[in-house]
């Protein structure tokens, strides 16, 4: 049975966490001469900016006061879209934020350690590092599939984190279900379910099991499929007790009065959003058939994500040559189980276009030079 105590670093259990003058008087109306914050106003009132109240509401002008520092607004929100409850949900500075969270509150030093399944997301790794944590490394298999085997064997006793990333970023696949299942039954410690390319993909979020594991804990990011990347905004989802020790650990106003009732804008636009996710998978498969008729391109992976892993011949040659045209997509070509690979994330119709033109130019100049 799973203990969320027995993988939380001890003095985190007993921490007593900032208490902000928003958490000490919550009420909406008054004078507010508690937060040390500039009563006159602010250097941006008058702005044509849009403003921020205390609960991240109303659009009036008011970034002289510190926002909502538990988000409840968006909370209750964002609940009945995900099939949450609110209590479940953490809103994070990105969901970057809750990656090096989760590692801060479970991981000693010098002691514990942290597992993933590379090709990878990078912040992970960079998490584990920056927080002086032991990483362990068990590669995906040749299909970018989890060897389950292999993942159980190499758990340590101080493993308290295992990082699965489906859809997985570089690769673009969803990780087989069953596997990750497994692994929540198998493993006494938390696995975390990256789902930032959930939108694109054709299943279930892992948030429909989070009252069956206790130990599962889920992220999702406003950055990808609603197009908010530059608010810098990202969601976990996990049991009542692990969101309880995030809140008490996060700096105590992490999610901007601007980026909170923006959030709440775009949760009403959730039609917008869709319609975007069909047009990203539109141009997705448009893309995958293109690509697979240039002689040039070796290898196409499928993707569940808004972006594409291919094979080239001669990667780096095809990226400089990309850069050159002012086309910049990921160089991948050096990660182990992606050799020759570069990552195109799926553009507009005009960009898709103009990036198949080039590589047919590259692979044109290529014939005619030979
Ligand atoms: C798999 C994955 N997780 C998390 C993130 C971070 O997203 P955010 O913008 O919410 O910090 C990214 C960003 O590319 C990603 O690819």
């Amino acid at each position: 049975m799973f203990d969320l105590n027995t993988i939380l670093r001890p003095h985190i259990i007993t921490l007593t966490p900032y208490s902000s003058a928003r958490d000490e008087y919550t009420g909406k109306e008054g004078i507010f001469l508690d937060a040390n914050e500039n009563a006159f106003g602010s250097t941006l009132d008058g702005s044509t900016l849009a403003g921020s109240t205390l609960d991240g509401s109303a659009s009036e002008e008011h970034y002289n006061r510190y926002p909502d520092p538990h988000q409840l607004a968006i909370k209750a929100k964002l609940a009945p879209i995900k099939g949450v409850r609110p209590t479940q949900i953490f809103i994070g500075n990105g969901s970057d934020e809750p990656i090096d969270l989760l590692v801060r509150a479970t991981c000693t030093p010098g002691s514990d350690s942290i597992l993933i399944l590379p090709p990878t997301y990078g912040m992970y790794e960079v998490s584990a590092a920056i927080n002086d944590v032991q990483l362990i490394k068990v590669p995906l298999t040749p299909d970018f599939q989890i060897d389950v085997p292999a993942v159980l064997a190499a758990i340590l006793p101080h493993t308290k984190l295992l990082f699965v990333c489906s859809p997985n970023n570089p690769t673009g696949n969803l990780i087989d279900r069953e596997a990750i299942i497994t692994l929540l039954t198998h493993f006494n410690g938390l696995v975390v379910v990256d789902e930032a390319y959930i939108d694109f993909a054709d299943t279930e979020s892992f948030t429909a099991l989070l009252d069956q594991y206790p130990n599962l804990v889920v992220l999702q990011t406003f950055s990808k499929a609603w197009g908010l990347a530059a608010l810098r905004s990202g969601m976990c989802f996990a049991s009542e007790a692990l969101i309880e020790v995030l809140n008490k650990i996060k700096p105590p106003y992490n999610v901007s009065g601007p980026t909170q009732q923006l959030l709440l804008k775009a949760l009403n636009q959730l039609p917008t959003k869709d319609a975007m996710v069909a047009q990203i998978l539109a141009q997705r498969e448009e893309l995958i058939a293109k690509l697979l008729n240039l002689p040039l391109v070796r290898h196409v992976y499928p993707s569940d994500a808004n972006f594409i892993l291919v094979k080239f011949d001669d990667p780096k040659a095809v990226f400089d040559y990309l850069i050159d045209q002012q086309i910049i997509v990921r160089d991948r070509h050096r990660v182990k189980l992606c050799e020759g690979c570069l990552r195109i994330t799926v553009g507009t119709p005009s960009e898709n276009e103009q990036v198949l033109a080039m590589l047919k130019t590259y692979a044109n100049r290529l014939t005619t030079t030979v």
